[in-house]
Order: structure tokens, then sequence, then C-alpha cells
């Protein structure tokens, strides 16, 4: 062997494991806890409910649910994100890699209270929709990545296990609105998100 041959093979034998090491650990510290490194599987995180919330939507008794139960509310989607989510976001308008974004779904009661006559509060766990941004496109082979988020729906029962298939059957078309009700200037990914009603994202 050469000596250039030689340093060409040692430089091959230094570089290569880095760079195989390197994708490796960019995978794993890629949402810690949330998404499986080697599927793309994606889980309720542990201790969400100790993120900040980032807001809540208040399901008002409607028809069937009015006649039952008079005027009130029937359901809330408490959503929360990790506490850098929404720094990044305040910063830069965008969602960072990684930001995991869980709605919690919960049945409500109304009841009188001293505050007013009509006064709803959360009660149990219906199930839940997780999110996780993605800027680089790691799953191409999965169902449940596409249009740069990660699309998850998880029942009561189950917070490990996606009990949703494919994100452009269950998620996609019902988050249409959102890319007319975002701001023009908002990037396109980011803008399947119902940011209207997260104030905290806005800087004032
Ligand atoms: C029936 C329509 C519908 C379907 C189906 C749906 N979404 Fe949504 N999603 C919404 C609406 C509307 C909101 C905000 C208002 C609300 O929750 O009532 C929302 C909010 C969210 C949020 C909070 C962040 C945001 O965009 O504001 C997450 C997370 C979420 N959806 C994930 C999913 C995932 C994952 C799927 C598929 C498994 C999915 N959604 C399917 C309509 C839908």
């Amino acid at each position: 062997m050469t000596k250039i041959r030689l340093v060409v093979a040692l430089v091959m034998c230094a570089t290569v494991p880095m760079m195989a090491s390197s994708h490796a650990e960019e995978y794993a510290s890629f949402a810690p806890n949330v998404v499986d490194a080697s599927t793309g599987a994606i889980r309720v995180p542990e201790g969400y409910r100790l993120w900040p919330t980032l807001g809540t939507w208040a399901h008002a008794n409607t028809d069937k649910t009015l006649e039952a139960n008079g005027p009130g509310l029937h359901e809330y989607h408490v959503v929360y994100t990790q506490p850098e989510t929404i720094a990044h976001y305040r910063k830069t308008g965008q969602f960072p890699d990684g930001a995991v974004l869980v709605k919690e779904l919960l049945n409500a009661n109304t009841m009188a209270m001293t505050t007013g006559p009509a006064v709803g509060h959360a009660t149990t766990t219906k199930g839940w929709f997780v999110l996780v941004r993605d800027t680089k496109g790691r799953y191409k082979d999965s169902p449940l990545w596409g249009e740069g988020w990660g699309w998850s729906f998880f029942t009561a029962d189950d917070s490990v296990r996606t009990a949703s298939k494919n994100f452009k059957a269950d998620c996609v078309g019902c988050h249409v609105p959102a890319k007319k009700l975002a701001p023009a200037n908002t990037l396109e990914e980011d803008k399947w998100i119902y940011t209207l009603g997260y104030p905290v994202l806005q800087k004032k």
C-alpha cells in the first residue's frame, strides 16, 4: 500500500464510524421519551402535565348535549408544549425541530359556583393527540410522519400505542382550515397548527 492510500484508508476508518454514530446520536436526541428513534413511533410523553399550557379549547353543549344537560361545556382540549418550544417560537415565530404538542381531551362538567351560574371544569381524560415537529424529514416511510410533523392519536387506555394509522387520512383534512387562519408570513409547515388559540406564542 502506498503512503497516500494508507492515509485515505486511515481517514475512512476514522470518519465512517464517526458519521454513523453522529447520525444515531442526532436521532436519539430527537424528541427523547416521545419518539422511538429507530421506528419513528410516537407515544404520549410522561409528565406532560407539568409542561406549560399553550391554550385550552372549550366545547359548549349544542344539540343533544344541550338538550340533555342545558347550557355549559362538555369537553376541554388542553394543549401543552415544552417550555423551550414557547421560548423559541416567541423569538423566531417558528416551532423548533423536536417541538412536541400534546392535546389532551377531557370530559367536562358544568355547575353553579360562587363565580357564576354555569362554570365548567375538567373531569376524566378521553384521549390525546400528539404532534412532533420534524424539520429534517426523518421518517419518510412512516404513514404517521409528513408535512413537517409526526401525527398520532391515543385512546385514554393506552398512551404508548398510537391508535391512528395514517396522518393523511386521520388528521390532515381537519387541519386544512388552520392554514387559512395562520398569519401569511408563517412557515408553511407551521400553518397546520391552530396558533390563534395560543396567546402565549404572541410576543405582545
Ligand atoms: C375533526 C377534525 C380534526 C381531526 C380529525 C384532527 N384534528 Fe387536530 N385539531 C382540530 C382542531 C379544530 C383543533 C383546535 C381546536 C380544538 O381542539 O377543538 C386541533 C388541534 C390539534 C392539536 C393542538 C395543536 C393545534 O394544531 O392547535 C394537536 C396536537 C392536534 N390537533 C393533533 C391532531 C392529530 C395528530 C390528528 C390525527 C391523528 C388530528 N389532530 C386530527 C381538528 C382535528
